[in-house]
């Protein structure tokens, strides 16, 4: 079971029961079953993309991966407002039809939890539309001394059992909140925010892990310190061993990743001809190459990318595999991107969290003795 990010109060379902009851329902040729999310807590919604079931580069509506902390907020497009406040000249209250008169931008982007499992579907591509949150706040007038913009969402709960409820909050540095591709979305793939997204309108902070991407948004403040709510100090932060102690780091710039999407681990395949899926992603840099090893990593071969990588969205690859020994196979993918960075071949062993987890994909599969 993969609980992926740390939900604190979830209550879980157990995979596999899930997994069984929908194999009795399914019949051959009913791919909408298969594509569905897979739940692995209800209270607060935590649901994966079926990477397994990945298509083509956008995640389509209902297949993409939800994870929330709290429950989701009921909010009325109407009723809605967003402030802008803190260290601003102007602070401003915008309703849904103002903030649309802000104009629009449209950017493909891949979200990935930053607890995203090795080959997990916490991970999910779309296209978004909204106003780049620099546009708001050049028009309220940030006051020099600003050290970051929190984002706050209009969802509530106990994150720390024992303490007081809080809001969800994250804080962006300004550059990256003043960056022309921050983007304050009211659309999806074309169409309205799901209710689950974010609806009416949430962050889309490209190539920085999903935690920041504020949905429900409600609230921006500009700070002249730094944000010290617990979603900051005490999520989402990488925890180093050293000789001396361990060393705490904030955790925002997604890393290089590639994932199999086919075969799934346990498939059986015919002898022959195979294409092996998947996709790659790099954050703010681009993917330059995806090498497949189909002996236990002995040797690398590069993969055929779809397109040409791009920052911020990942690129799906194929690799064409024709084997005529029957038995198990290890399948392996790592990908490069334009900075020098690749996946390592496994996790760095000082490390003491559950975030950042891009170590090569491995998959088991097994070739069927007789075609
Ligand atoms: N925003 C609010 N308001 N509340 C949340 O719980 N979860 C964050 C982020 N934004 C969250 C939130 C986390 S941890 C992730 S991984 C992404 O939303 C998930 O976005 P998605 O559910 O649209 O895939």
């Amino acid at each position: 079971m993969n609980q992926f990010c740390n939900g604190q109060n979830a209550k879980l379902i157990d995979r596999r029961a899930f997994c069984t009851s929908l194999a009795m329902l399914s019949v051959w040729h009913q791919p909408a079953l298969r594509a569905s999310r897979i739940p692995s807590s209800v209270h607060p919604q935590i649901e994966e993309f079926d990477f397994a079931a990945l298509r083509g580069p956008e995640t389509p509506r209902g297949e993409f991966f939800v994870r929330n902390h709290f429950a989701v907020p009921s909010l009325n497009q109407r009723n809605w407002r967003l402030k802008v406040t803190g260290c601003v000249k102007i602070p401003l209250e915008l309703d849904f039809a103002g903030l649309v008169r802000e104009g629009s931008k449209t950017i493909s982007v891949t979200l990935e939890c930053a607890g995203n499992a090795v080959g997990g579907g916490a991970v999910s591509t779309a296209r978004w539309t909204g106003v780049p949150l620099e546009r708001l706040l050049k028009r309220a007038g940030l006051c020099s001394g600003v050290k970051c913009v929190r984002l706050v969402g209009a969802d509530r709960g106990v994150e720390d059992l024992g303490r007081a409820p809080v809001f969800y909050m994250r804080s962006l540095p300004v550059e990256k909140a003043l960056h022309p591709d921050t983007l304050l979305a009211y659309q999806m793939n074309g169409d309205q925010l799901p209710v689950e997204h974010g609806f009416p309108l949430r962050a889309v902070v490209p190539g920085w892990y999903a935690m920041d991407s504020v949905k429900w948004l409600v609230h921006i403040q500009a700070l002249d310190h730094e944000d010290k709510n617990i979603f900051m100090t005490e999520r989402y932060i990488s925890t180093q061993w050293r000789s001396l102690g361990s060393e705490r780091q904030p955790i925002n710039k997604m890393r290089v990743k590639s994932q199999i999407a086919r075969p799934h681990e346990g498939e059986l395949i015919e002898r022959g001809p195979y294409i092996i899926r998947g996709a790659a992603w790099a954050g703010e840099n681009r993917v330059t190459q995806v090498q497949v090893s189909v002996d236990e990593g002995k040797e690398w071969r590069p993969a055929e990318l779809e397109e040409e990588g791009r920052a911020y969205k990942w690129v799906l690859w194929k690799y064409p595999w024709s084997t005529q020994r029957p038995g198990s196979h290890a399948v392996m993918v790592r990908a490069f991107d334009d900075r020098g960075n690749e996946q390592p071949l496994s996790r760095d062993s000082h490390r003491l969290d559950g975030y950042e987890l891009n170590w090569v994909h491995s998959v088991r599969c097994r070739v069927k003795q007789s075609p």
